[in-house]
C-alpha cells in the first residue's frame, strides 16, 4: 500500500536520511525503530506532508504521490499523530479530535460536535471524558488518547503513529493497542513508531530499523529476537540494563507525615532515606503525580507535614522548594520541560544561573564547565550544543529536560517518566546516571508509567490508586502482577 524509495534529507549539513527505504501493507503494522536522533520522526513527517524530503519517492497503492503539505498528505489517506502533543489546550477535546478536519467546519452546535465526538473517545477509553470541556483540564495520557481519537475520526488509510504510548501506563497502552489492531484489520497500514520492546512483539508485524541514516531490510517480528533487535538498532550488544540497587542506605532524608494535597483522596505518610530511589507506581488520576506535584511546590501542602533533613520543610511555590534543594522534572516536556526556542546550552544553563555567574553576571568559562558535566553524565553529544532544544530528537529533548536540573546537584530529586522517548541504550545510561547520584547521597523519587522501569531501578516501590496510597514493598520482591494488582486494585474487584 505504501512504499517510501530513496528518501534523502538534510537539516543544514547533517544527513539525517541517506536513502532510506520503507514498505507497509494493508492491513500491517510496521514498527521504525532506531536510537533517539537516528530520523525515525523525520522520515514520518516527510509522509505527513510536514516536511519536505530533498529527494526521494513516494507510492501508495502504486502510484507516484507529491507530499508537500499535510493538506495534500491528508487527501492521500495519510493519518498523523505526532511524538510531541498537538492537542491545543484551548480549545474543547471535541474541538481537538476535529482539528484540521475541513468537513466539520459547518457544524456549529458544541453539543453536536461533542455527540460527533463521543463515539471515538470512548473507542480510545476516553469515555469519561467530557468533550465540551476544555483539553488543559486534562493530564498527558489523556490528551495524548485524544490523538488517538482525531486518527480514529479520520479514516486513514496509512496511520503514522510516533511514540503514541511513551506516556501512557499499560491500562492505557492496551487502549492504543486495541486501536491500532481495529485500524489495521479494517485494512489500514500502519506505521508504528516506539522505544518499547514489548510493543513491538506484541502488535506488529514487522520492523524497520534506522541506524545512521540508513534502513535495514525490514525484519519478521515473528523470527526476530529482542537481542538481535537491540543490536541491529544500537550496532553493539546492550549490557546490563539496571545497575545493581543501593547497598546500604543513609539517613532519613525526607520524611511525610499524614500529607494532604490536592489529588490526594487520603494522607500519605512514607519516608525517603538518602541514596534510595523510590518509585510511584499508579493509572492516570492514581495520586502519584499529585504528591510529586506537592513535593516539589507545585500544589500546597493542605494538611500534615514533611520534614527534609530534619526539618520542616513546606514549600509555597516551584522557586521555594528549589530553594532548599529539591527538583522536579515533569512529564509534560513540551509544556514544562524545555524552551523550546532556546539553544541546548541556555537550557542546560537555566536553573543554574546563579551558580555559574559572578557578581550577577555569567560567567562564560562556569557556563561552559557546568553544561559540558551536564552533557558527558547524560550522553548528550556536544554537537548538539549549536542546536534549538526543540529542534532535537524527543529522547535528546529529554536528556536536557533531565539534566538541567541534575546539573543543581539536588537534595532530593522528583521526576517524572524519567526515560520517556529515550531509547535502550541511553535508557541504560540514564539508570546508570541516577543510581550513581544516588549513591552520592541524593534522593531519588520517580513515577513512572513503565513497569520494567519501576521494578529494575528502584530500591522500593509505592503503589497509588484512586488518590491513596496502596501499599510499599520492596523492588526485589515485587512482580509485574504483584504491580498491576496494586494499581489497578484488581484483587478487589475480584
Ligand atoms: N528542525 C530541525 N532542525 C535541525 N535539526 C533537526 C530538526 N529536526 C530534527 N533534526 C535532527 O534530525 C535528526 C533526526 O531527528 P528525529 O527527530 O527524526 O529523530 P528520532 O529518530 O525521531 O529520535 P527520537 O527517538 O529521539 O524521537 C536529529 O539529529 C535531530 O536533532
Ligand atoms: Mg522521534
Amino acid at each position: 500500500m505504501l512504499k517510501m524509495t530513496d528518501i534523502i534529507k538534510s537539516y543544514g549539513p547533517t544527513l539525517v536520511l541517506d536513502k532510506v527505504n520503507l514498505a507497509v501493507e494493508a492491513g500491517q503494522v510496521m514498527a521504525l525503530m532506531g536510537e533517539n536522533g537516528a530520523g525515525k520522526s523525520t522520515l514520518v513527517k516527510i509522509l505527513a506532508g510536514i516536511e519536505p524530503a530533498d529527494g526521494g519517492q513516494i507510492e501508495i497503492d502504486g502510484r507516484a504521490v507529491a507530499i508537500r503539505s499535510p493538506a495534500q498528505a491528508r487527501a492521500a489517506g495519510v493519518g498523523y499523530v505526532a511524538q510531541e502533543l498537538s492537542i491545543i489546550d484551548s480549545l474543547s477535546v471535541a474541538e481537538n479530535v476535529f482539528l484540521g478536519d475541513a468537513s466539520i467546519g459547518v457544524i456549529r452546535s458544541a453539543s453536536r460536535l461533542a455527540e460527533l465526538a463521543r463515539p471515538y473517545l470512548v473507542q480510545v477509553g476516553l469515555g469519561h471524558v467530557d468533550p465540551m470541556a476544555l483539553a488543559e483540564d486534562y493530564s498527558v495520557a489523556e490528551r495524548q488518547l485524544m490523538e488517538i481519537a482525531r486518527l480514529l475520526s479520520r479514516k486513514a488509510r496509512i496511520a503514522i503513529l510516533d511514540e503514541p504510548t511513551a506516556a501512557l501506563s499499560e491500562t492505557e497502552i492496551l487502549r492504543v493497542k486495541a486501536a491500532v489492531r481495529a485500524i489495521a484489520a479494517e485494512g489500514c497500514a500502519v506505521i508504528y513508531v516506539t522505544h518499547r520492546m514489548p510493543e513491538v512483539f506484541d502488535l506488529t508485524q514487522r520492523v524497520t530499523v534506522l541506524r545512521n541514516g540508513k534502513s535495514y531490510p525490514a525484519l519478521d517480528t515473528a523470527t526476530l529476537t529482542i537481542d538481535a533487535l537491540i543490536e541491529t538498532m544500537l550496532g553493539r550488544q546492550l549490557g546490563q540494563m539496571f545497575p545493581p540497587r543501593a547497598k546500604h542506605l543513609g539517613d532519613v532524608n525526607l520524611n511525610l507525615d499524614r500529607c494532604l494535597a490536592s489529588g490526594l483522596k487520603s494522607p500519605v505518610s512514607i519516608s525517603l532515606r538518602r541514596g534510595e530511589i523510590l518509585a510511584l507506581a499508579g493509572q492516570v488520576g492514581s495520586g502519584a503525580s499529585s504528591l510529586l506535584r506537592m513535593l516539589a511546590g507545585v500544589t500546597p501542602i493542605q494538611s500534615g507535614q514533611i520534614a527534609l533533613a530534619g526539618r520542616p520543610y513546606a514549600p509555597k511555590t516551584i522557586a521555594d522548594a528549589i530553594a532548599e534543594s529539591v527538583v522536579y522534572c515533569s512529564e509534560d516536556r513540551k509544556r514544562d520541560g524545555i524552551f523550546a526556542v532556546r539553544s541546548v546550552p541556555e537550557n542546560l544553563s537555566a536553573p543554574a544561573l546563579g551558580a555559574i555567574s559572578r557578581f550577577q553576571i555569567l560567567s562564560p568559562g562556569r557556563e561552559r564547565s557546568h553544561i559540558r558535566s551536564i552533557a558527558a553524565k547524560f550522553g548528550l553529544d556536544e554537537r548538539y550544543f549549536s542546536r534549538l532544544a526543540g529542534n532535537l530528537s524527543g529522547g535528546n529533548q529529554q536528556k536536557v529536560a533531565l539534566g538541567k536540573w541534575i546539573g543543581l546537584d539536588p537534595k532530593v530529586l522528583l521526576v517524572e517518566e524519567p526515560t520517556r522517548g529515550v531509547d535502550v541504550g541511553a535508557r541504560a545510561e540514564i539508570y546508570g546516571n541516577l543510581r550513581a547520584l544516588a549513591d552520592e547521597g541524593m534522593s531519588i523519587i520517580f513515577a513512572s508509567s513503565d513497569t520494567q522501569e519501576v521494578l529494575g531501578l528502584a530500591d522500593r516501590i509505592a503503589t497509588f490508586f484512586h488518590g491513596e496510597l496502596v501499599r510499599v514493598v520492596e523492588a526485589e520482591t515485587a512482580t509485574a502482577e504483584s504491580l498491576t494488582r496494586d494499581v489497578t486494585r484488581a484483587h478487589e474487584a475480584a
